[in-house]
């Protein structure tokens, strides 16, 4: 029997493209190509299995492009890049990197809201440009500690932050679809309104989906108070962008940290870009060395497991695992 084919859709350390070439033939595309643009037909029946960073969208008819397709290793966490019912449908897996990446897309949440809270962003411009030595002390800012953190989500990475908070002795909140186990101890649940009325930072760690878009816009900006700031480095679609520009344009919250946005890369004339109680970050979460190294190797192990026939570590739609195993006995 010939050897499965894999499509790399995202670069690749050699040490494991060599991996994949062991196990299988190997075809390459430039990042971001859509498969269809980049293979003819013969090229796309012949890939078993994709590994894909969230710049390559599979939906329904990108799936139908590839009649043998088996599995999408998506190199990330999130999965909104790929229609989930679409594969089910087909019998397509769907693997992620959960796990690997909590620590440093927590980290870059705690970043920012110490950014925001003692508004360092504008600290620095004041020295740069001379302000401190013109004017004198720059301008007194509030204490982290004894502040509230809200947490919409409360997932894997809600609650490592959630962790970070509680060495800076915050009070944690959280909101989430349903109560988590795992939250006890770190953050206490509350309704959604009162969630967003009374925190101080409220940090954004929900997946995107047909629920979630635009799940936080004008109206949960009203119910925030006008000295508390929204971070999310989630997916900028969570957020009614343009009713967030208007709410800090107002001066309805004080501010905003966003490694997400709709649009990305954000375009420099963009109005989140002119405004100074923003911390803007390039969708940086899991960009560590470390952590997008572990993320390659689990994205690389889950598509060699599920093609070899071993269960994979993290799969978004297990039931075609199942499924198939249950057919192949
Ligand atoms: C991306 C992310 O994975 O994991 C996610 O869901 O948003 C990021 O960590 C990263 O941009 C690599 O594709």
């Amino acid at each position: 029997m010939s050897q499965p084919v894999v499509l790399l859709a995202t670069p690749v350390p050699e040490d494991l493209a060599a991996r994949l070439r062991a196990h299988f033939t190997v075809v390459e595309i430039p990042p971001g190509e859509s498969v269809a643009a980049a293979l003819d037909d013969a090229q796309r029946s012949r890939i078993n299995g994709v590994l894909t960073s969230l710049r390559t969208r599979f939906d329904a008819s990108a799936m139908d492009a590839l009649p043998n397709l088996r599995v999408i290793s998506n190199f990330a966490v999130g999965f909104d890049n790929v229609d989930i019912d679409a594969a089910s449908d087909r019998g397509i897996l769907v693997c992620n990197t959960p796990r690997v990446l909590d620590a440093a897309v927590a980290d870059l949440t705690f970043g920012m809201l110490i950014m925001l809270g003692r508004n360092m962003l504008n600290c620095d411009a004041y020295v740069r440009d001379g302000s401190w030595a013109s004017k004198g002390p720059f301008p007194l800012t509030r204490d982290i500690r004894g502040k509230t953190l809200g947490l919409l989500g409360m997932g894997r990475i809600g609650r490592m932050v959630a962790r970070a908070a509680k060495a800076f002795d915050m009070k944690v909140i959280y909101h989430n679809r349903s109560r988590s186990d795992e939250a006890e101890g770190l953050a206490e649940y509350v309704e959604r309104d009162r969630l967003f009325s009374e925190s101080d930072f409220v940090s954004v760690h929900v997946p995107l989906t047909a629920e979630t878009r635009e799940c936080v816009g004008e109206r949960e900006f009203g119910l925030m108070k006008s000295t508390a700031y929204l971070i999310n480095t989630a997916r900028g679609a969570v957020i009614d962008e343009a009713a967030l520009v208007r709410a800090l344009e107002s001066a309805t919250i004080a501010g905003a940290g966003l490694d997400v946005m709709v649009t990305e890369p954000l375009p420099a004339d963009h109005p989140l870009c002119r405004l100074p109680n923003v911390v803007l970050q390039a969708h940086v979460g899991s960009a560590t060395v470390e952590t997008r190294r572990a993320m390659i190797d689990l994205a690389t192990r889950n598509l060699i497991d599920a093609l070899t026939g071993t269960e994979p570590e993290a799969m978004v739609n297990p039931q075609v695992w199942t499924d198939s195993v249950n057919a192949a006995v």
